[in-house]
């Protein structure tokens, strides 16, 4: 059976750190409630000029080495951003041109907000598993500090700016769960809750890029629930158990959404790995910038199972289940 498998992690944080403290010069906010409230220090901040794709490439580079690929051996790029470098073409043509690759295989970006990285995840998976693709370099980028209302204490103090990437190449596997690669990814979305958190604006609408806007409170609400079930949904569909879950790597929104999921679910609260402490919300780049640093850190290695998932604005939510 055909397998996508997790051969390389890479990330990219950009070099400013936006501090609580720094916020609470900007608005009327302090360090105790953003962190007793979301469990964020700090956030990184793109400098000026520094664009998604440039995240994005640094994180791919990262990636292919880990790999020990070279750019030319990808076949497919696949951003998963919502702050693209322009309204079009693509932010993973950019991507593409800037990583070298020239000989005319697929790039596109993919936009499902927070839940990004698992919708790319399982756009790659299902190419590779029909044999339309052989090397997929799978990003999530974001530059929310573009979007974000600077004046609303209710979201500027939730968001950071990064990027990570994987490299996920077809394999060979016997069709069971001791196979190494994606074993299932599940992806949902329901757009009647639209107004709990969008941006106000967009090319066709307003003509302008627009700020986030969120009821957060109400988001909070169904994050918690939509997450419990899609991660019950991957583990029933695999016959996999908490137990046999080596690391928990969710998208990181919001210390309090990720430990009560994990115990919905009876994970042990020290399988759940964080970054929001660290990073804030990086959207679609939270959950490969966190599995890049588990990497990187020996939390995890091949043959360990690894469940990630995913909630955003849509709302769109998603999980994944991979042996590395
Ligand atoms: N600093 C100080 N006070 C604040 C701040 C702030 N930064 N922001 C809001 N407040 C105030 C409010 O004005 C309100 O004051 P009031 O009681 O006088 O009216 C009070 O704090 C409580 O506000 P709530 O919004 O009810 O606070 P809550 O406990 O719900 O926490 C938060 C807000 C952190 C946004 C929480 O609802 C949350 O994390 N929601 C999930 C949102 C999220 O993660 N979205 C990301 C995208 S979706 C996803 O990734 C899952």
């Amino acid at each position: 059976m055909r397998r996508s498998i997790l051969t390389g992690t890479g990330s990219y944080l950009p070099e400013k750190v936006l501090t609580n403290d720094d916020l609470a010069k900007i608005v009327d906010t302090s360090d105790e409630w953003i962190r007793a409230r979301t469990g964020i220090r700090q956030r990184h901040v793109a400098a000026d000029g520094e664009l998604t794709s440039d995240l994005a490439i640094r994180a791919a580079e990262r990636a292919l080495e880990a790999a020990g690929r070279d750019a030319s051996d990808i076949d497919m790029v696949l951003v998963a951003t919502s702050t693209p470098d322009n309204t079009f073409p693509a932010t993973a043509t950019t991507v593409q041109a800037g990583l070298g690759i020239t000989h005319g295989g697929p790039a596109f970006d993919l936009q499902a907000v927070c839940s990004g990285f698992v919708y790319a995840l399982a756009t790659a998976d299902s190419f590779i598993r029909s044999g339309a693709a052989n090397r997929v370099l799978v990003i999530g980028a974001e530059t929310f500090s573009r979007i974000l209302d600077w004046t609303d204490r209710g979201t500027c103090v939730l968001f950071g700016d990064g990027a990570g990437a994987v490299v996920l190449e077809a394999g060979e596997g016997r069709g069971d769960t001791s196979d190494r690669g994606i074993l299932s990814t599940r992806i949902h979305a329901d757009g009647r809750q639209k107004d709990l958190l969008y941006v106000d604006g967009g090319p066709s609408s307003t003509q302008t890029v627009g700020h986030l806007r969120m009821k957060g409170r109400e988001v909070f609400r169904h994050a918690v629930v939509r997450i419990a079930e899609v991660m019950q949904e991957v583990m029933e569909e695999t016959g996999i158990g908490p137990d046999d879950i080596a690391l928990f790597v969710p998208h990181q929104a919001n210390i309090r959404i990720l430990e009560g999921t994990a115990r919905k679910i009876g994970l042990d609260r020290n399988k759940v790995y964080i970054t929001v402490d660290r990073h804030g919300n990086t959207s679609a780049a939270s959950i490969p910038l966190a599995l890049d640093e588990a990497v990187r850190k020996g939390r995890v290695g091949e043959g360990d199972l690894v469940l990630m998932e995913a909630m955003g604005g849509g709302f769109t939510w998603g999980g994944s289940l991979v042996r590395l």
